[in-house]
């Protein structure tokens, strides 16, 4: 078989970078609010790396660091007043958050115009309906890598098998893939039979956190492999990053295939600020600069 095509996301997400900043020029005063609760160390990373992404391609941020004992009153109210800031055009708020914060009820809070992450009902709901395609940032990630091989891979009729059910990454996800008209299965850990089930699919998506969950016996010969896990191993030379593939021993078997890092990862922040410059598009030069 042919070399399966490396779904670099690194090198697209800097393609997708400049086109975005080009299109920025004309926009400069773009702002994006990033809330982070607590001092969780893998969530500042997350947050710095958006922060960083914001500022090559022109956008402003707006970091929001609390104390990890604030109160949901508290954080509401933070959120209330970015919601009536009309300098502001996006919110996120970092999840996880801590265990006394309820994270459905702080996300319904921020206003769907500046619901960057899609994770509003509202936007959500919109993307479950099939009335838009606007959509968590890791999910868009995916479909712009899928899009870069669309004149060698289509993904109409395909069969999907995604592993994890996460409203973040595997539902979302299954439901752009279903509005391009692929069948979607989506497994979770009580899902029987994975091997067999994985074995049928033309794309498998994984989206678990567990290392070597996905093994060269599991996917079929040409299918293309999706990993958007990111675990932190410890070998001899430090600690490395690894997805929940089993890289080496799979990508052989495959026609294409994302490795990690610089796969799914920079594509989910790369989608993140394609999400803030729609969301403008949407509802800020269509109605009066008015996002209240
Ligand atoms: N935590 C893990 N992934 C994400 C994400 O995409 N957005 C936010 N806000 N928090 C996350």
């Amino acid at each position: 078989m042919n070399n399966p095509i490396l779904l670099n996301g690194y090198t697209l997400s800097q393609k997708k970078n400049e086109d975005l900043k080009k299109i920025l020029v004309k926009c400069p005063s773009l702002s994006l609010a990033t809330i982070l609760v607590g001092d969780d160390k893998a969530s500042h990373i997350y947050v710095q790396a958006k922060i960083k992404a914001c500022q090559n391609v022109g956008i402003n941020p707006i970091p929001v660091f609390l104390s990890k004992d604030i109160t949901e009153q508290e954080l509401l109210k933070k959120i209330e007043l970015l919601n009536n800031d009309s300098t502001v055009h996006g919110i996120l708020v970092q999840l996880p958050l801590p265990d006394h914060l309820n994270s459905h009820k702080v996300l319904e809070s921020i206003n769907p115009k500046k619901d960057v992450d899609c994770f509003h009902p509202f936007n959500i709901g919109n993307l479950y309906a099939g009335v838009s395609d606007f959509a968590p940032a890791t999910s868009v990630g995916i479909m712009m890598l899928l899009d870069s091989i669309r004149e060698q891979w289509s993904i109409e009729s395909k069969n999907v098998v995604i592993v994890g059910a996460s409203n973040i990454v595997g539902k979302p996800t299954a439901m752009l893939l279903l509005q391009k008209e692929a069948t979607i299965t989506i497994a979770h850990k009580k899902t029987k039979n994975l091997k067999e089930l994985c074995l049928t699919a033309d794309l498998i998506i994984i989206a678990v956190g567990k290392v070597n969950l996905i093994t060269k016996d599991m996917v079929r010969k040409g299918a293309v492999v999706i990993d958007v896990g990111m675990n932190r191993i410890q070998t001899e030379q430090g600690t490395k990053l690894v997805g929940d593939v089993d890289f080496e021993n799979v990508k052989d078997q495959t026609f294409a295939i994302t490795p990690v890092p610089k796969g799914v990862g920079p594509m989910t922040i790369s989608a993140l600020l394609y999400n803030l410059y729609f969301l403008y598009q949407q509802h800020y030069t269509k109605n009066n600069n008015d996002l209240r």
